[in-house]
């Protein structure tokens, strides 16, 4: 079966590097060079009990699925490629600094009680025991040991090896500008110089997914960018954070290369990719006052990418009403984290037809 994949982030490069597992013959058509958009700029915190909204438990099931098949995942990655890099079950502090923090943190404690997770409300005394950087302005703290994250920049790394290792064909620099139909039916895609023929196309274009030409209006993905600002920091003997600390205005998630990814601001700003000296300012300032040390700290990067986001700001994964034609786009805040769901869900419903129960909220036919 021949395969076309758009789009060379996380998503598009661990799909084909499965499909090519399981025996399929895929390309990958890149725009410019893989794993250099949102899957550069994430902080690669797997946290689904941290990130999950009051109103997401359908996602926050699909995140606690994806984050039970990550350690498959990388096991089958290692088969492929050496230096896999880790996966961290550092959990997640949600820390507080005032009244009204507090009474936040209550609210997203009782919540996380009522679905049964593995949950504790803690005094700003108990915080600093286990995570001895926070500052004593600290009064509360949610902890969520069960969060786990991974340095999403290497994963992206090895994924790319594993695709090329596998013999899957990786066209960089070169943009998909349409889908290409005769009669109503697939026949493959087009960049500016060439048609490619395909019995299957996966849409994985990220915040691009809603510009390629030649999808009928009604089943164009609804997906918008969202900026999101953050920035690197080098770790010292004397600022070495043991998990991910954050708050609703900052995350501090300590990587297994001695950085710290501070992170990240929200802007709906197009697609613009600027940092600003005010996206900056807040993250340091609100980071600084829960962990004062970080103060020191040698300040590596600053970035800001874009997240995939749809109307309802979860994923769409699966085959459109057009029969061939896959999305696996919309990861919005939490593509790292869903990588392994998407990658298998698509493999098994492409190569067998079947499509898990956790998936049916996330269809391309919601729209
Ligand atoms: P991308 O990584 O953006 O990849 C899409 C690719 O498609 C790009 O390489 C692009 O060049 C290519 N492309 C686009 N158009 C075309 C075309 N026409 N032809 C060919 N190629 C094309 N998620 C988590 O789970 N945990 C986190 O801690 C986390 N932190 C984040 C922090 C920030 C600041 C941001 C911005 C995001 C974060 N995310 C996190 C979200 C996560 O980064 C995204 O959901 C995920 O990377 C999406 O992956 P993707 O492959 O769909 O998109
Ligand atoms: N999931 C973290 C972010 O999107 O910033």
């Amino acid at each position: 079966m021949k395969i076309g994949i758009i789009g060379g982030g996380i998503i598009g490069l661990s799909i084909g590097w499965q499909l090519l597992r399981r025996g399929a013959e895929v390309t990958l058509f890149e725009k410019g060079t893989v794993g250099q958009e949102a899957s550069r700029a994430a902080a690669g915190m797997l946290a689904p009990y941290a990130e999950v909204g009051f109103e997401e438990i359908e996602l926050m099931k699909l995140g606690q699925e994806s984050l039970r098949l990550y350690p498959r995942f990388l096991e089958e990655l290692a088969e492929d490629v050496e230096n896999v890099p880790e996966f961290d079950r550092c959990g997640t502090m949600l820390v507080g600094v005032d009244r009204d923090d507090t009474e936040h943190l209550q609210r997203l404690y009782n919540f996380r009680e009522e679905l049964s997770l593995t949950v504790e409300m803690i005094t700003g005394t108990e915080a600093r025991e286990r995570e001895p950087l926070l500052s004593p302005k600290i009064v509360s703290a949610v902890w969520l040991p069960d969060d786990a994250q991974i340095d999403n920049r290497a994963l992206v790394r090895c994924l790319r090896k594993a695709f090329e290792s596998r013999g899957g064909l990786l066209l960089e620099k070169n943009a998909v500008q349409q889908i290409d139909l005769a009669g109503g039916t697939l026949r493959g895609l087009s960049t500016a110089s060439s048609n490619f023929k395909f019995d299957k196309v996966i849409l994985a274009a990220g915040c691009w997914s809603g510009k390629i030409a030649g999808i009928p209006d009604k089943i164009k993905p609804p997906i918008r960018p969202v900026k999101g600002q953050i920035i690197t920091l080098q770790q010292t003997d004397d600022c070495d954070l043991k998990g991910i600390v954050r708050s609703p205005r900052f995350y501090l998630v300590p990587k297994e290369d001695g950085t710290i990814r501070l992170g990240a601001t929200s802007e709906e700003k197009g697609f613009d990719q600027t940092p600003t000296a005010g996206g900056q300012k807040e993250l340091l300032e609100e980071a600084w006052e829960a962990v004062p040390s970080i103060y020191d700290l040698p300040l590596v990067e600053t970035i800001a990418g874009l997240r995939p986001a749809s109307r309802d700001h979860a994923p769409i994964i699966g085959q459109t009403e057009m029969e061939g034609l896959y999305y696996a786009t919309g990861h919005y805040r939490h593509g790292i984290l869903l990588t392994p769901i998407t990658v298998y869900s698509i493999a098994d419903e492409i190569l067998d037809g079947t499509v898990a129960e956790v998936l049916e909220p996330f269809r391309p036919g919601r729209f």
